[in-house]
């Protein structure tokens, strides 16, 4: 087997067998095969499309090139949910500490914010001295005993697709289904949950531009997860507008307590409690996801799912007085409203740009290395649908970078679409594709 073939074949639209592309990546990952190499791969498969039996090597093979977190410690079903990248999406925050509530074990290893898009990570971090270094065996301990620990990634899981995620994403190959399956789907098995909801975004500021895209993908996705046994369903989800008022670390954060109170935004709320459902669902709990519904929505209303949040950041070494007093999180000193120009109703509100302006301001990172202002970001005053004055504040910008305001205002007159008529209702959930066992 060589590479020379395997570029070959693929070039030539056809498909690859197992051992080529166990081949592929392995030989990738040390070095035998070289990004010149891979690169010229990858773009083969960008214009020629993996099958799904490719889609499912590639995701076992990158899969097994690192290591795999063994959860089997944990008592009883432990449920998992993943988002494609959201601008302003506070949902695990939110879904985590109410599945634990009613007794379902919440086991989340998240990631940090890059570029437009933030991480749970960084936003936990808002909350004074809270831990998301835990060894496995501490995360572990923390879901037997209250059911949830949401912390880093420690162990070296896939490496394979770091490579070529890395390459990816600098040889404009980045925006293909059956890459971006596996890439995501290899990371998600390589912690072995019973139950996965995957959030698919659509719109501005995702991976997917098109609903027809988005359902493509989730249905790869979920195909993978049922064929590795575990228990996968999607959501496909609305991404022209950011999720809820709040973008940015500390404000996120505020966001999601005020959710658990049953005092968030409407977009938020629902979307963390059809998740929150459909996991529960999923897990066996309950009979139907209306009645996991009910359980839900009254432990918001009693206070459970809030309480779970603060047992959470006690347990994980935060200050937990955060949670009652919000006063407590570092907010931007400069604090500025951006005035709408016009007068109409918003119709959309593009999220990537607001990721942008929030990134400007300090809440997000251009590359690993920069570091975060966890108070800065940005407040969405009005939403779609909302009905707009000229003079009357579209948003509120949060920053202790005097030289980041210019560009984050111009960025959000050019994220909010204001048009003379209301527009039609705003579907937050567009489909749903269920896990197959
Ligand atoms: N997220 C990932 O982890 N991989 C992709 O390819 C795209 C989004
Ligand atoms: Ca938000």
């Amino acid at each position: 087997m060589n590479i020379y073939n395997i570029l070959n074949k693929k070039k030539n639209a056809e498909e690859l067998t197992r051992d080529e592309i166990f081949y592929f990546v392995d030989k990738f990952t040390d070095d035998t095969i070289k990004d010149y190499q891979a690169s010229a791969l990858l773009m083969a498969i960008c214009i020629n499309d993996l099958t799904f039996e490719e889609t499912y090597n590639l995701t076992d093979a990158m899969l097994h090139s690192g290591d795999i977190v063994d959860l089997k410690g944990i008592n009883g079903v432990k449920v998992d949910k993943h988002s494609t990248g959201g601008v302003g999406d506070t949902t695990t925050l939110v879904v985590g500490p109410l599945l634990a509530s009613v007794g379902i074990n919440f086991a989340k290893l998240s990631g940090r914010g890059l570029g437009h898009t933030g991480g749970t990570l960084d936003k936990l971090e808002s909350i004074k001295g809270f831990n998301v270094g835990l060894s496995i065996d501490e995360f572990i301990r923390d879901i037997n005993d209250i059911g949830i620990s949401i912390n880093g990634q420690t162990a070296n899981i896939t490496p394979a697709d770091k490579k070529i995620y890395a390459l990816r994403d600098a040889s404009a190959t980045v925006d293909n289904i059956g890459l971006i399956a596996s890439s995501i789907m290899s990371k998600k098995l390589a912690v072995d949950s019973d139950v996965l909801l995957l959030d698919v975004k659509v719109g501005s500021g995702s991976f997917m531009k098109t609903e027809e895209n988005a359902e493509k993908l989730a249905n790869t996705m979920v195909k993978i997860g049922e064929k590795f046994g575990r228990k996968t369903a999607a959501l496909i989800t609305n991404m022209d507008e950011p999720l809820g008022f709040a973008v940015g670390n500390s404000l996120e954060v505020i966001e999601a307590i005020n959710t658990l109170k049953g005092e968030g935004p409407k977009d938020l709320t629902e979307i963390s409690i059809k998740i929150g459902a459909k996991l529960a669902f999923l897990s066996g709990k309950y009979s139907s996801e209306d009645l996991a519904r009910k359980e839900l929505i009254e432990n918001i209303t009693n206070g459970k799912a809030l309480l779970k949040f603060k047992e959470m950041v006690s347990r994980q070494g935060g200050d937990a007085s955060f949670v009652d007093d919000n006063s407590k999180f570092k907010i931007s000193s400069i604090r500025k409203e951006i005035l709408s120009k016009s007068n109409g109703y918003v119709e959309r509100i593009d999220a990537l740009a607001i990721g942008e302006a929030a990134k400007e301001l300090g809440a997000g990172r251009e590359t690993k290395e920069d570091e975060i202002d966890m108070g800065s970001g940005v407040i969405l005053n009005k939403k779609v649908e909302d009905m707009v004055k000229e003079g009357e504040p579209l948003a509120t910008i949060y920053t202790e970078n005097k030289e980041s305001i210019d560009d984050a205002m111009s960025l959000i007159y050019e994220a909010y679409k204001i048009g003379e008529k209301k527009p039609d209702n705003y579907k937050l959930i567009l489909k749903e594709v269920d896990s197959f066992v």
